[in-house]
């Protein structure tokens, strides 16, 4: 791997987790009641994900749609048969709680995740598109459903309405 390639994937991890940080700091400007403060935090993380995009375009990581699925295909597959099971184990073994469950409620919703990216590589297989589908994400787990979530979340219990509308 040329020393450039290996610069862009450390420079684009480094945006991507900047981009969420700071969108967790902008929550908690918001909450703390500095509202223009969380308007920077918001800015700057956008910048981040621009940032964040021409690093993994230029190491092209942007290929065919099929191919792309293929590669969360097999991401979200990973994380469902090794790295959360084992995360979740080591987080139970120290008696970290929050750890816990935040690796179960990613464990959880990516086994979700593994079979929509499946079912969307048989569609495109066949030259077609997903049909119209709303989707519905919860703030607390990352449930990711088809359509308004009636009842709780099956996950982590957060009411259906609280559910956000994917645009
Ligand atoms: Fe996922
Ligand atoms: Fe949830």
């Amino acid at each position: 791997m040329s020393k450039s390639l290996d610069n862009l994937q450390t420079a684009f991890s480094g945006e991507s987790m900047a981009n969420r940080r700071y969108t967790a700091f902008a929550r908690k400007a918001d909450a703390a009641g500095f509202p223009q403060i969380a308007h920077l935090f918001r800015a700057v993380a956008a910048a981040e994900t621009v940032h964040g995009l021409n690093h993994f375009r230029a190491m092209e990581g942007v290929k065919e749609v099929p191919e792309n699925i293929q590669v969360c295909i097999a991401a979200e597959n990973y994380e469902v048969v090794t790295m959360y099971p084992e995360m979740l184990a080591a987080a139970q073994e120290e008696g970290d709680k929050r750890a816990a469950q935040s690796f179960n409620y990613a464990w959880q919703v990516e086994k979700i995740h593994e079979g929509q990216y499946r079912q969307a590589a048989e569609t495109v297989a066949q030259g077609k598109d997903l049909p119209e589908t709303e989707y519905y994400v919860c703030p607390v787990c990352g449930n990711t459903h088809e359509g308004p979530m009636e009842g709780r979340c099956p996950i982590c219990n957060t009411p259906g309405e609280k559910f956000e509308k994917i645009a």
